[in-house]
């Protein structure tokens, strides 16, 4: 297993993503716990973009439920449907918010978010996890984000 992350110096966000899913997918493929996995890959995306918070909820019955993360304390259950963590479960779609007080239902774990982007992961066709990653600066996410993200998860519904 690597024990070490590279992240190249004065890279691009799209660079350091490119850099990093390789080392992520090396990192979790030889590891069968699925916590132990989440667990670095939300320890890898916090070294590698500082985000201000980053992690997952599983889906656990009618529910999402907190899982790994890096970041303040946060919110421990959320509905169907409920927030922008419910919304990417109910509709199986990433969902991109550039400010987070415009989004109806927008569940405030930290009042110091103000962007955030959520990432559906699928096993066996069905949402099973999502990735939340919030920001304390407005519109901090694009189509980058939302591309490499989704293809970190295809990496994590693979080897998780
Ligand atoms: N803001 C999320 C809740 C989770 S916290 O941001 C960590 C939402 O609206 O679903």
């Amino acid at each position: 297993m690597a024990e070490s992350l590279y992240i190249p110096a004065s890279a691009t966000k799209a660079e350091k993503y490119q850099a990093i899913l390789p080392q992520v997918e090396a990192l979790i493929q030889g590891e069968s716990d699925t916590y132990a996995n989440l667990a670095n890959v939300a320890a890898v995306l916090k070294e590698a973009f500082g985000f201000f918070w980053v992690g997952f909820y599983l889906v656990k019955g009618e529910q999402l439920v907190l899982g790994p993360f890096q970041g303040p304390l946060a919110c421990t259950r959320i509905g169907f449907g409920k927030g922008v963590c419910g919304t990417a479960w109910k509709e199986a779609k990433t969902q991109l918010v550039p400010d987070v007080e415009a989004f109806p239902g927008h569940i405030a774990c930290s009042s110091a978010s103000k962007s955030e982007i959520v990432v559906p992961g699928f096993r066996e066709g069905k949402v099973w996890i999502v990735l939340d990653v919030d920001s304390d600066r407005l519109d901090d996410f694009d189509q980058d984000d939302v591309a490499y993200l989704e293809r970190l998860m295809g990496i994590v519904d693979l080897h998780s």
